[in-house]
This record gives C-alpha cells, sequence and structure tokens, in this order.
C-alpha cells in the first residue's frame, strides 16, 4: 500500500488495462480505467475513502437502490493542458450539484473539499488514461447510492460513493454533427415537484423507450417538454436546450425544478454574456420555437452538456411538421462556444473565469 496523502490511501493495481486500449475507437463510456475511488457512509458519517484497483462489488439481491432507486450521479471531465499539466473542469460545480442531488433523493452530503480531493487524487493516479487528442478527455463518473439490504421503501442508512475514470471521445458518434430530434409529446420526463433538478437514475429510466422509440423512427434523440402542459420546452436527450431566436440566446429557465442546472449550461450563458450576446432565461413554448422559425429568426438550436459539450440541432419535428436549422449545419454561436469551452478546458484559451482545476498531486 502507498499512501500519497494522510486521508485517501491508494492501492494499486498489480497491472494495468491500459495497453488494450485502442485510442482511437474510445466511443463514450465503454472503457474504464485502473482505479475507483470508493468512500462509505456508516453510523451517520463518511469513513476516508480509498482509491483500489476497478473491480466488481459485491451486493446483496436487497441492497435497497436495486428496489427503489436511491442513486444519484455526476459528470465531470479531466483533460491533458497543452502545458503538460492536467485540467479538471469546474470540480466546485459538480461538487454542489452532487449535494443538491442527495437532498431531493435523502441522501448524506459529501463535503465539496472532499469531493474535488478525491476527483483530484483519483485522476492523477489515472493519469496516463487522460486522452491526448482535442475533443477526447477523461470523463469522471461519481456514483452515490444507498446500500443498506432491506424491503421496507424508506431511505438507506447506509451509502457508497464511488468515482468511476473513462477515456472517452465524443459523445455521439457524429461529433459535432447536427442531431434530428423528435419531440416527444407522449412521454415527459420530469414532472413540476419531480426529480428533474436532481441527477438520479429514475430521469434517465423515464427517457429510455422515448429514445428507443425515436430511434425506430430514424431520430437521434427526443426532445422533452414539460410534464404539466406539455407545451414548454425542458431539455433534449440528456442535456440542457439553447435556442437563438433572433439576436438573443434563448434558454428554459429552471425555475419549475423540472430541468437538471447543467454545468455547461451555466459556462454557455456565462460565455454569451460576456461575448455581448443577449440571453435570456426563461419558458419557451414550442410553438413559439415553430412560430420563431416561420419568420425565419430562428437562428440555431443547440444541446449542451459535459459528456457531449455542445450538440447542434439540425431538425426537429413536433406531430409530424419538421423544421430544419440552420440548414442542418453547426450554427456560428454553437460553434464558438465548443470552441471556446474547448481551448479553456486544454489551456489553449485563458481561464479568467478560475473554472480550470489544476491537478497538483502528482
Ligand atoms: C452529459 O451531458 O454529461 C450527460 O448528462 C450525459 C450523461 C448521462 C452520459
Amino acid at each position: 500500500m502507498n499512501v500519497i496523502d494522510d486521508n485517501i490511501k491508494v492501492t494499486k493495481a498489480k497491472s494495468s488495462r491500459i495497453e488494450n486500449v485502442n485510442w482511437d475507437a474510445l466511443g463514450f463510456g465503454k472503457v474504464f480505467s485502473d482505479h475507483i475511488f470508493v468512500a462509505e457512509f456508516k453510523n451517520g458519517q463518511w469513513d476516508e475513502g480509498k482509491i483500489i484497483p476497478y473491480s466488481s462489488m459485491e451486493f446483496e439481491p436487497t441492497m435497497c437502490t436495486l428496489h427503489y432507486g436511491q442513486t444519484i450521479f455526476e459528470g465531470l471531465k479531466a483533460y491533458n493542458d497543452i502545458d503538460g499539466s492536467i485540467n479538471i473542469f469546474r470540480p466546485d460545480r459538480n461538487a454542489k450539484r452532487l449535494n443538491n442531488s442527495a437532498n431531493r433523493l435523502v441522501m448524506p452530503d459529501f463535503p465539496e473539499e472532499r469531493f474535488i480531493e478525491a476527483v483530484e487524487r483519483l485522476v492523477a493516479v489515472e493519469k496516463s488514461w487522460i486522452p491526448k487528442e482535442r475533443g477526447q478527455a477523461l470523463y469522471i463518473r461519481p456514483v452515490m447510492f444507498g446500500s443498506s439490504n432491506f424491503l421496507g421503501v424508506h431511505s438507506s442508512d447506509e451509502y457508497k460513493l464511488v468515482i468511476i475514470c473513462s477515456p472517452v471521445a465524443s459523445y455521439y458518434a457524429a461529433g459535432l454533427k447536427p442531431v434530428n430530434i423528435l419531440v416527444s409529446h407522449e412521454y415527459v420526463r420530469a414532472v413540476r415537484g419531480g426529480l428533474g433538478m436532481a441527477k438520479t437514475a429514475a430521469n434517465y429510466a423515464a427517457s429510455l423507450l422515448a429514445g428507443k422509440e425515436a430511434k425506430a423512427k430514424g431520430f437521434d434523440q427526443v426532445l422533452w417538454l414539460d410534464g404539466v402542459h406539455q407545451e414548454y420546452v425542458d431539455e433534449v436527450g440528456a442535456m440542457n436546450i439553447m435556442f437563438v431566436i433572433g439576436d438573443e440566446l434563448v434558454t428554459p429557465t429552471l425555475d419549475q425544478g423540472s430541468i437538471l442546472p447543467g454545468v455547461t449550461r451555466e459556462t454557455v450563458l456565462a460565455l454569451a454574456k460576456e461575448k455581448g450576446i443577449r440571453t435570456s432565461e426563461r419558458r419557451i413554448r414550442i410553438s413559439e420555437v415553430y412560430d420563431a422559425h416561420e419568420r425565419g429568426e430562428l437562428k440555431e438550436v443547440f444541446g449542451t452538456g459535459t459528456a457531449a459539450i455542445i450538440s447542434p440541432v439540425g431538425k426537429l419535428n413536433y406531430k409530424g411538421k419538421e423544421i430544419v436549422i440552420n440548414n442542418n449545419e453547426i450554427g456560428p454561436i454553437a460553434h464558438d462556444m465548443y470552441e471556446t469551452i474547448v481551448g479553456i478546458q486544454r489551456g489553449e484559451t485563458e481561464d479568467t473565469h478560475g473554472w480550470v482545476h489544476k491537478v497538483t498531486t502528482i
């Protein structure tokens, strides 16, 4: 056992699987690095956590999360800076959001500074797993779940926080190619007062059937309308959504509680303001999107998320009516946002916001 810090013990894997990686065919979330971080919550407190070799985990069939879904996760990325250092993008935002999700799911907080420390230590151990190419990254997936064994419906007494690393390429195989989106008017992802603002498994489970049916009809993903009126735009796939209408960048407001507060969403809004683009966070009816298109004012539509960063929408189909956005090509604002964010993440563009967290514990 080799101790790199007073708190987090590191047990190194006997051998590495890195030689088997095909770096040109990473895809998304298919390759996992050699080590994970694991912390356990028992008797009302978190232990110090440890870094151990990636391996299967044992659980009993009565583990409550399997039955009642008390589980939350995060997603963030680490990059090789062009100066040779290692950058993690905005881990403080993920630390905060993890605890907001935990609060909604009646789970214990994990102290923010310890979250950042755990992510940083794990990335330092796995530094050789950070892909080198622009457009690739080491995706970091923290997941927290109830680990007590029982069948009555109540919150767990014990929890685990596990952090996994996965070298990834673009989320969509097509990269920045515009996607073809079906506006779902049959299914909803989240409702007012529900779990939409939490990054929890149930929201993704709720999305699977609509996604499968959309794919069978030739679409890439689904655009979600609100669960109350089925009139207002919520999210696209597993991402936040933005529209350029006239000269304004518009995105749905978070105040209904049904939309995930995306870190990339927040980043794009901040950059847009700085670049002198008018922004608005408000409710947007799907009919407003179609009306803007009719008037020739719908300039761009794109999704924002950690996995894809920016995902341009080329076509929308609502109740059989298709509209094509920007000739099915990536628009200038989406393109500029992608380039600016990737530039900051890789150290090519100055980080004037303090968004880049340097890994110092190598
Ligand atoms: C993201 O955009 O980062 C997501 O939330 C997608 C993830 C569930 C794979």
